[in-house]
């Protein structure tokens, strides 16, 4: 089968590979569409820390089973999985947060992933395609990334929530706002992507940090309250830090976004708002199935998602152009026949 791998960072090289073998516990799907998605931008460019390569990458699935020996699923059955392969074991998968398993492997990270042919994946990381289609389901993982951020804030109707950059990452988080009663307000610096948030996922109050005050702003769309969930979908370190300065008394601060210095932040202005600070990481599957709901009822409309589209073999020439933000990429996704 032909396989791309990314060789060292900047290089991908199509390289043919044999199939794998049925194993058991283990489904071999045929890949039909891979997203791509920021994190294997940043594997590709070298930023992407702690990561090895040679590594074939690719975590936002949606494929066909050609042999499984669980039970529950058919062949020909399309799906898509969960990326983040857990132990099953440790403190966290124990408690049912199998998101943040201690030896977490994620397909495309830390173990190969989807830019294949064929893959075989644990058949417990297989999630039931229930009649959406190839392009949702490839959407599926992207979008419960934000799913489980706002379900982390227990974002309720009527709060407003305040999500922090507009990338695929933050609008998904705004569509589960939205789909949880919430009044959203959208923060970002790039106004294409301000003005995405209006024109495709329906977001009315949109703030520009770099040419507008913000906490003016906010102060206007909230009646002088302050927001009570804010979500950072940026991973840039300021945006976190200033943030929290934005926050309602009592509110939440989840964040989704991920950067690797370190956070700070006053604390008489924390103690003084009795502040709650949480991190979201991956997604479980309960995310997964919530978004899937989310897309049959028609509440999420995936097609506004993809920006770039492209068949496997041109891949390797067109990902650069996907690292360029003048391109305008949102999603770019790719099929295999
Ligand atoms: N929780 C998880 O498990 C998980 C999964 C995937 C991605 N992420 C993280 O989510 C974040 C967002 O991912 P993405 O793919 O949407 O990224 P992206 O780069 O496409 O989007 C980030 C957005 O933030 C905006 N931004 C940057 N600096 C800003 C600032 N100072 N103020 C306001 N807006 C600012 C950018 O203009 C951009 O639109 C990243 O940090 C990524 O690592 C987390
Ligand atoms: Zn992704
Ligand atoms: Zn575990």
């Amino acid at each position: 089968m032909n396989t791309l791998v990314c060789t060292t960072p900047g290089h991908f090289s199509y390289q043919e590979a044999p199939q794998p073998e049925p194993i058991s516990g283990h489904t071999i799907l045929k890949i039909r569409r891979i997203g791509i998605c920021g994190t294997d931008l940043h594997a590709f460019e070298g930023t992407q820390p702690f990561f090895n390569y040679p590594r074939i990458l690719g975590h936002e699935l949606a494929g066909e089973i050609v042999a499984s020996d669980s039970a529950e699923f058919s062949i020909g059955e399309a799906v898509t999985i969960i990326p983040y392969f857990h132990c099953g074991k440790c403190i966290a998968c124990r408690s049912g947060k199998t998101n943040c398993c201690t030896t977490m492997q994620v397909s495309g990270v830390h173990v190969d992933g989807g830019m294949v042919e064929y893959l075989s994946v644990p058949s417990h990381a297989l999630i039931h395609g229930d009649g959406l289609s190839l392009d949702e389901l490839a959407l599926v993982e992207p979008l419960a990334i934000g799913a489980h951020g706002i379900r982390r804030g227990s974002v309720q109707e009527g709060e407003t929530v305040l999500i922090v950059g507009a990338g695929p990452i933050g609008l998904g988080a705004m569509e589960f706002a939205r789909i949880a009663g919430a009044k959203v307000i959208a923060l970002d610096i790039n106004d294409t992507r301000l003005t995405f948030c209006g024109e495709k996922i329906g977001v009315a109050y949109t703030i520009n940090g770099l040419t507008e005050n913000v906490t003016e702003k906010l102060y206007d769309y909230t009646d002088g309250d302050m927001p009570t969930v804010i979500v950072d979908a940026t991973g840039n370190l300021r945006a976190i830090n200033t943030a929290f300065g934005y926050l309602a008394h009592g509110g939440r601060y989840v964040l989704v976004g991920l950067q690797k210095g370190e956070i700070s932040f006053s604390h008489p202005e924390f103690h003084k708002r009795e502040a709650t600070l949480m991190s979201s990481r991956n997604a479980t599957r309960a995310d997964f199935e919530h978004v899937i709901k989310c897309m049959k009822a028609g509440y999420i409309d995936p097609a506004a998602y993809i920006t770039h589209r492209v068949d496997f073999g041109q891949v390797k020439d067109h990902f650069e152009d996907w690292l360029n933000p003048a391109n305008g990429v949102i999603k770019a996704m790719v099929s295999i026949d």
